[in-house]
């Protein structure tokens, strides 16, 4: 963590580029005002900040690379749910916001050295793997396969269309959209199917036994593309998956996040899935 004095205490960061990515999702470009938190900011893929959008609330949201991979610069993409969301909305370029964090844990970067690597995700659970995709592509020799599934309501849910056709274009990777909806779903750029993320997984040309995969969407999607994998040969140890709870402190104090014995801010967000399976298992817990 950067704050070591206060861990409460937001940093005043400003908003280099608003982007609008759908009617309601949003992306900000964000870089500290004090220069010596700029250049000692990092963070590792999968892990979050608690944004706080001054006189309204705190929120936690993924940390996503800097687009231009730019030094000190870095991204969240958010989608207005309620209250504190809803009011990010209206940000613009050169508004400040207040930045805690980096909090939890990380996507396994180093296990998944000389592994195939398979992402898997759902809605805006895109945002929390961008970091780990970009950090294998930078490191492509060391990585096997990097397979990315996508699914979406319908093909205008689809957000980081620049980034995909990049990822597609890049040394043994491949880019897969799964949508739900009932309009045409072949434009041209990546393989479509109609239905769920889980239909590609018995057609993927990799080494399930010497694979890695990682997943952030909807708690059932996680479970079946869990079970899917293992069913395919894929060991448990190497799936890992990222639990979203509501969370206030994001430094295992105020239990706001438990879930059974975990905090999921500090013990999670990112866990192998044999850690959670029973409490994946369980609808609505
Ligand atoms: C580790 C982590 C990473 C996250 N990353 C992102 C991200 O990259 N982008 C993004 O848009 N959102 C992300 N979220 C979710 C985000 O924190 C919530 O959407 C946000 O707190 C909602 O705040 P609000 O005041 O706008 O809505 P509220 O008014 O607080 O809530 C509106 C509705 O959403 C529900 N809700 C609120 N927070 C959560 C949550 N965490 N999980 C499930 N339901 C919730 C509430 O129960 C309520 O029904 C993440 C959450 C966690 C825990
Ligand atoms: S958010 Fe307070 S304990 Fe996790």
């Amino acid at each position: 963590m950067l704050y070591t004095n206060d861990a409460y205490t937001p940093h005043e960061a400003e908003i280099v580029e608003f982007i609008k990515d759908h009617h309601d999702i949003f992306t900000i470009r964000l870089k500290f005002t004090d220069p010596e938190l700029d250049s000692k900011y990092s963070f590792r893929p999968g892990q979050f900040n608690m944004i706080y959008f001054y006189g309204v609330g705190e929120v936690a949201i993924s940390i996503v690379n800097d687009r231009d991979h730019q030094k000190g610069r870095f991204e969240h993409t958010i989608q207005v749910v309620g209250r504190v969301t809803k009011g990010m909305m209206k940000l613009q370029t050169g508004d400040k916001v207040g930045v805690r964090g980096p909090f939890g844990t990380s996507w396994p970067m180093a296990e998944a050295k000389g592994k195939d690597v398979v992402i898997v995700t759902g809605g805006l659970g895109n945002a929390p793997l961008v970091a780990a995709t970009e950090e294998v592509l930078q490191n492509r020799n060391q990585y096997g396969k990097l397979r990315v599934i996508h699914g979406i309501k319908s093909q205008d849910w689809l957000i980081y269309q620049d980034m995909y056709e990049r990822w597609h274009n890049s040394p043994d990777t491949k880019v897969m959209m799964a949508t739900s909806a009932e309009d045409p779903v072949d434009n041209g750029k990546w393989e479509w199917k109609k239905g769920f993320v889980t239909a590609y997984i018995p057609e993927l040309d990799i080494d399930f036994a010497n694979s890695v995969v990682m997943t952030v969407g909807p708690e059932p999607m996680m479970l079946a593309v869990a079970k899917e994998f293992i069913k395919a040969g894929a060991k448990p140890d190497n799936v890992f998956v990222s639990l979203e709870r509501s969370m206030k402190c994001a430094i295992g104090h105020c239990g706001h996040c438990q879930l059974g014995s975990q905090f999921i801010c500090k013990d999670g967000a990112v866990y192998p899935y044999p850690a959670c399976e029973k409490l994946l298992a369980v609808k609505g817990l």
